[in-house]
């Protein structure tokens, strides 16, 4: 992964929300005067007080608004005294939607303003919300809901495909839950409620008895969902809402057009666009932030019926893009100058047992320019990842060996330095990989169940 890519954290920042978009933040915005000075108003678009009946003035407040047809979302926090200002050169003239988020609250009439070009102001009035249930995040479900640490563990394994959301509203009995559980198991990692992926043996995983731990989170999740009510039967703990200089900020989110886009990797490229890859579906993107406006470009779906998405993409030292097909198993080159997309077969593709599909994963074109090279993850269906090294001029895959006394490993994350040399990175261990030349050294940094996954240049 290297630095140029904007953090993984802010893309998944939206996930809760039915729309998957792109936000970008900008931190440390120089403290102005307060609202109500001529100063600070002047050189506002628009500002205001929020305030609610329970808090009066209202400290780290989101204020979001949205101009009529446009895709860019530019969102402000409430400082201590509840005031929020949109500085003068974040947004247009036009007809703005106003939004609000504050858990526990929502706005008392719905926001909206017309901006012209002198500045504005709009207080907000918030009333305690109907629905908090709906406002949870998956955090606060976490901390809310009864349970041992060990049971709480189970969460964990819910919240790579959706939010807590979907189990805590089901209705499903132990029985029935236990087989949600194992059907959850099924799906691939890159699998949402609107783009359910299953894994090729499906049918034999859901014949399979049930296991203990299916039984026992069918048990747990049953226990805290609404099959016993029609209401949760514990009280909801709420996170506090930033405050100080955590309100200092800028946060601008891009709709992106295909409803259910669901970004996983963005860079930013030379000339200023953001692109980005679709972790379920088959597209890469260009996002102008300038503008707001998209363009989509098609993946190929060389395996009908497996799961589409891409899970990597970056440029190489040349300027073209390379982003990998995961369950289709192969990784695209794209000139974003001509548009025209080659696609480099995995030669494991079609290798699919064990309940895995072959799949590739993650990549590293950034040192293309010293010998021809890529590096790229794949997997052999079945197997632990493998590194490769990939010329893409020749569609050829070099496997990484390693010496038979190195520990067993599962590079995760490859990157590459700038000799092109590889260092990939364990999965579930803290373990290094080192490829130099060729000669491959396994580094051991300590042998600690951490998740030392990502790296960076
Ligand atoms: C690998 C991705 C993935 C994981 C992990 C996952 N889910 Fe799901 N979940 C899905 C998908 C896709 C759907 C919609 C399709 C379906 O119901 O099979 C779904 C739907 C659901 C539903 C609604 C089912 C219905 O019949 O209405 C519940 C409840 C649920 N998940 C609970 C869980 C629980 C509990 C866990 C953790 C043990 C979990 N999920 C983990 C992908 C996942």
């Amino acid at each position: 992964m290297s630095t140029r890519k904007i953090s993984e954290l802010a893309l998944l920042g939206l996930i809760g929300t039915s729309l998957f978009g792109l936000t970008a933040c900008s931190p440390d915005i120089p403290v102005e005067s307060p609202v109500g000075e001529s100063s600070s108003v002047a050189s506002s678009a628009l500002a205001g007080k929020v305030t609610s009946q329970e808090e009066g003035a209202m400290e780290g407040v989101v204020v979001s608004a949205q101009r009529e047809g446009s895709p860019i979302i530019v969102s402000v926090v409430s400082n201590e005294q509840g005031e929020y200002r949109f500085p003068q050169d974040r947004l247009d003239a036009g007809s703005y939607a106003i939004s609000i988020r504050a858990v526990g609250y929502d706005l008392a009439s719905e926001g909206s303003v017309e901006l012209a070009t002198n500045a504005a102001t709009l207080n907000l009035q918030l009333t305690t919300t109907r629905s908090l249930s709906a406002q949870l995040s998956n955090t606060e479900w976490m901390i809310s809901a009864p349970g041992s640490f060990e049971e709480k563990q189970y969460f964990d394994d819910c919240t790579m495909c959706h939010t807590l959301q979907q189990p805590m509203t089901s209705r499903y009995g132990p029985d029935e839950m236990a087989k949600v559980v194992q059907r959850m198991g099924a799906h691939t990692l890159n699998s949402t409620p609107a783009f359910p992926h299953f894994k090729s043996f499906v049918a034999e995983m859901l014949s399979e008895p049930l296991t203990e731990e299916e039984i026992d989170k069918g048990r747990y999740f049953s226990g805290i969902n609404l099959s016993g009510a029609d209401t949760w039967q514990f009280p909801f703990q709420t996170l506090p809402r930033p405050s100080g200089k955590a309100t200092q900020v800028i946060m601008t989110t891009y709709d992106l057009p295909r409803p259910n886009s669901a970004p996983h990797d963005a860079l930013v490229g030379p000339d200023g666009n953001i692109w980005y890859n679709d972790f379920v579906s088959p597209y890469i993107g260009k996002l102008d932030p300038r503008t707001g406006e998209v363009t989509e470009y098609d993946l190929p779906v060389p395996k009908p019926g497996f799961a589409t998405g891409s899970h990597g993409i970056d440029f190489s030292d040349d300027g073209l893009i390379y982003a990998t097909g995961m369950h289709q198993s192969y990784v695209v080159e794209f000139n974003p100058n001509t548009e025209e997309m080659k696609t480099l077969q995995f030669p494991h593709w079609q290798v699919d047992n064990a309940g895995n599909d072959s799949r590739v994963t993650v990549l590293d074109p950034s040192a293309k320019s010293v010998n021809g090279q890529i590096w790229v993850n794949g997997y052999k269906g079945g197997e632990l990842g493998v590194a490769y090294q990939v010329n893409p001029e020749t569609n050829e895959w070099t496997e990484v060996t390693h010496p038979a006394s190195a520990p067993l490993h599962n590079a995760y994350d490859v990157v590459a330095d700038s000799q092109n040399n590889m260092y990939g990175f364990n999965m579930n261990r803290e373990h290094v990989l080192e490829n130099r030349c060729q000669n491959v050294r396994d580094q051991i940094l300590s042998d600690t169940n951490t998740r030392r996954r990502w790296a960076t240049r």
